[in-house]
């Protein structure tokens, strides 16, 4: 039977830095300790690029250029390349276009997504309508963050949690039946007062009260976005599975945004998902913002057979959450 077009995985590869942050290590800059960040979070250690003159664009470059290898593609082939990140390298430009510009991808165009921890997930989606629609045929979505550029390393409640890393993936067409299928995605604005970076936009540009007042870093009520992950995934699984006419028995493969061990098994619990079945490696890179998905991709890629039916999921600041449904293409 012959299928409709569908905006397929076709690679993926991922790069962190050298650089580890381990719990030890945070033991001896806040008040805290490995029991309470490993059974609160089930985090170990994160990764910290501390590469002098290295931002967000040279993790996505790494990233990139082992995905083209990878895949046997040539920079020049790229059509298009989106970068979802909160951490870019600048206000602007965007930071895809200087990747374009780092790798040599001459004949493609570029922009960033801003949709926090979603960012990956609302990129893949929208990614994939230029394959679907034909208009192009080599799409590269890259999640990337550094979040170590805004976190505040005197404030545990935020810094126990996040690490740098970034991950990229080929979109291209697949007439099989493999590939993204269908998606939900949700956002709801009011939660900005619960999980934001205050200032160094145009509400709050940077002024000297605004660095003294810390508020160019990341800050969150971290008990209520707990609450919020795990209803928002929660619901968005079930929606697309109900959308689908899945059960959980026919999904091989969750992929849950890596915030907290405790959201990830509060989201299979409700789903009656096994854990067998849920990509995790927060332990190894803690939460990575947009680039958790690609990366648990990247990380699992090996297990993963052609036809498999995966499940994203992720949740983040916005609000913004979702669900994607997609058949692993190779
Ligand atoms: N080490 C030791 N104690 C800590 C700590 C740390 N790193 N961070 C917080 N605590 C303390 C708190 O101060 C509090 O102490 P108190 O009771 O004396 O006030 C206690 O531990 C419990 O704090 P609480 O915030 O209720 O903990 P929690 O169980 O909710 O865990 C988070 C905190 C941040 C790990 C958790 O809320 C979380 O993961 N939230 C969602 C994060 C998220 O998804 N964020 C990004 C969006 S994608």
């Amino acid at each position: 039977m012959a299928h409709k077009i569908h905006a397929a995985i076709t690679g993926v590869h991922g790069w962190v830095p050298e650089d580890r942050l381990t719990n030890k290590d945070l033991e001896k800059m806040v008040d805290t300790n490995d029991e309470w960040i490993v059974s609160r979070t089930g985090i170990r250690e994160r990764r910290i690029l501390k590469t002098p003159g290295w931002a967000t664009s040279d993790m996505c470059v790494e990233a990139v250029r082992g995905l083209l290898e990878k895949t046997g593609t040539k920079p020049g082939e790229i059509d298009l390349l989106i970068v979802a990140t909160v951490t870019p390298d600048m206000v602007f430009p965007d930071t895809a276009n200087t990747v374009c510009d780092k790798i040599g991808a001459k004949n493609a165009f570029g922009y960033d997504i801003s949709a926090a921890c979603s960012g990956f997930l609302f990129t893949l989606a929208t990614a994939a309508q230029f394959i679907q629609n034909e208009t192009y045929n080599k799409v590269v979505v890259v999640g990337a963050d550094m979040m170590s550029s805004i976190i505040d390393y005197t404030d545990r409640n935020t810094c126990v949690i996040f690490g740098d890393g970034a991950a990229a993936v080929l979109l291209e067409p697949r007439r099989d039946g493999n590939g993204i299928i269908d998606f939900v995605l949700r956002g709801d604005g009011a939660g900005r007062e619960l999980l934001h970076m205050k200032a160094g936009g145009s509400l709050h540009p940077a002024t000297m009260e605004t660095v003294m007042a810390r508020e160019h870093y990341a800050w969150q009520d971290g008990k209520r976005v707990f609450v919020q992950a795990v209803k928002g995934m929660t619901s968005t699984c079930e929606e697309v599975l109900r959308r689908n006419k899945m059960t959980t028995d026919d999904v091989n493969w969750v992929v849950p945004h890596q915030a907290n061990m405790r959201i990830i098994t509060s989201v299979a619990e409700h789903l009656h998902f096994p854990l067998e079945k849920v990509m995790i490696n927060i332990d190894k890179y803690g939460n990575t913002t947009a680039a958790t998905l690609p990366l648990c991709l990247w990380d699992y890629e090996s297990k993963l057979k052609k036809g498999d039916n995966i499940v994203l999921t992720a949740f983040g600041g916005g609000f913004t959450w979702g669900a994607l449904y997609l058949k692993w293409a190779y």
